[in-house]
């Protein structure tokens, strides 16, 4: 009797869903401390901020903006409140302490587990959009899909399925296996039809973006972070007919012509940027292209890369790379290139992201600035400016919080305390 009850109870509840809820929105009415607005800079005091199906609608004071008696109200009001973070460079499939030919060990749906498991990470720590560059057999594309359809939790993706890259290079990356192993890399492609095939590939399965090498990197075996990878003939092909398909692409380059090669090719990102030098850096202003270069990740590669199983090699290129990159970045801002933010999350451990913010600060950059990186300018580079970075209506209602004002202690976002993401709170104080 009890069980049917309940039964009735539980279908009529339904019945008033299914007949009501679409009509009602699910309103969120959220109180804050003070709500930084990441363009101007300025710190408002006690705003509230009025959400409807995962989208803001209104903002303002608490006199000017009542809270609506069906909504559910989100206490801030002892926080700052800012937009949910991005990082536009990030490995989820992978872990930080399975470096070198440990990595060898994880199948693809493993991988795919790994992934899960990290997104979640990532989303607690405040990163509400991320960019994965870079996963075999399209693990992101279904980690973005099964995160999208609400079956897990994780940030919004981006994500570019197997990097495009020559035949042993940084983006194949197969060169721990000795010959008779045959192994291939999925995205390897040489020459520029074979390259416009390897992006159709991947459109065809659906990525938002295609990963490239244009020169060696630190963490492959065998490459040199100063050699060139792909021709530039090469490399257009590859940004042409990514474009065509509106996919934009980053290239993972260290060294100055590769840098360089992929600028004049037209990509939309480089990463790394390591040995940028003036002529890389007139062309990337010229031609807008955003750098992301990870000035944090050296400080774990040659702290704990060892015991990671960072291969001796890899720590000597690291060695040689790590410490230019950071003179490149104050170069590269000094001189107005548009920097974003991207960390090579996976190389480190994830959710340790916000870590970069001090870096670029000790650097050369305002912490307003290395929010903006991790707000406006990745939104940006995503095609996302409509709909992330910035709290104001019409956005999605990405949020996160913090104890201390960040523009004071930028620290404090490496302890992200509240987190929503499109309405839906992840994390709680
Ligand atoms: N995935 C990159 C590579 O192997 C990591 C580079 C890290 N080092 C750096 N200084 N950003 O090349």
């Amino acid at each position: 009797m009890l069980v049917s009850m309940k039964l009735v109870r539980c279908s009529f509840f339904a019945c008033c869903l299914f007949l009501f809820g679409s009509a009602h929105a699910e309103q969120v009415f959220v109180t804050t401390g003070q709500l930084l607005d990441v363009e101007s800079g300025e710190l408002h005091p006690a705003r509230v901020i009025l959400i409807e199906d995962g989208r803001i609608v209104q903002i303002g004071t608490a006199d000017e903006l009542a809270r609506p008696p069906e909504a559910r109200h989100v206490d801030l009001s002892n926080l700052t409140v800012l937009p949910g973070l991005s990082d536009a460079h990030v490995h989820l499939t992978s872990n930080h302490d399975q470096h070198g030919f440990r990595r060898l060990a994880a199948s693809i749906p493993r991988q795919a587990l790994t992934g899960a498991r990290n997104a979640r990470i990532t989303l607690e720590a405040g990163f509400t959009t991320v960019r994965n560059v870079g996963a075999p057999g399209f693990t992101d594309v279904a980690l973005r899909d099964a995160i999208a359809d609400g079956d897990l939790p994780g940030p919004r993706l981006i994500v570019s399925g197997p990097p495009v890259g020559i035949t042993g290079g940084h983006c194949s990356d197969n060169n721990l296996l000795p010959p008779h192993f045959n192994a291939v890399g999925e995205g390897v492609a040489d020459g520029p039809w074979a390259v416009r095939q390897a992006v159709r590939r991947n459109v065809k399965y659906d990525v938002d973006m295609i990963k490239t090498c244009s020169t060696g990197g630190v963490l492959s075996r065998g490459t040199q972070v100063g050699a060139p990878q792909y021709t530039l003939e090469e490399l257009k092909a590859l940004v042409d007919e990514a474009h065509m398909h509106g996919r934009t692409v980053a290239s993972h380059a260290h060294g100055t012509l590769g840098v360089n090669n992929a600028i004049r090719a037209g990509v939309d990102s480089v990463e790394h940027a390591s040995f940028i030098d003036q002529e890389g850096i007139r062309l990337a202003r010229e031609k807008g292209t955003i750098l992301v270069m990870d000035i944090y990740v050296t400080e774990f590669i040659l702290g704990e890369g060892e015991a990671a199983g960072i291969l001796p090699a890899s720590l000597e290129k690291e060695r040689q790379t790590g410490a230019r990159q950071r003179q490149s970045f104050t170069r590269a801002l000094e001189a107005g290139v548009t920097l974003g933010f991207g960390t090579d999350a996976g190389v480190f451990p994830h959710g340790d992201n916000a870590k970069q913010f001090s870096r670029m600060v000790e650097f050369g950059m305002s912490p307003l600035q290395a929010i903006q990186s991790a707000t406006l300018v990745n939104a940006r580079l995503f095609g996302l400016e409509d709909q992330i970075g910035r709290i104001a209506p019409g956005y999605r209602a990405d949020l996160i919080a913090v104890a201390d004002n960040p523009l004071e202690a930028i620290e404090t976002l490496e302890r992200v305390v509240f987190v929503m993401k499109d309405g839906k709170v992840f994390r709680e104080p």
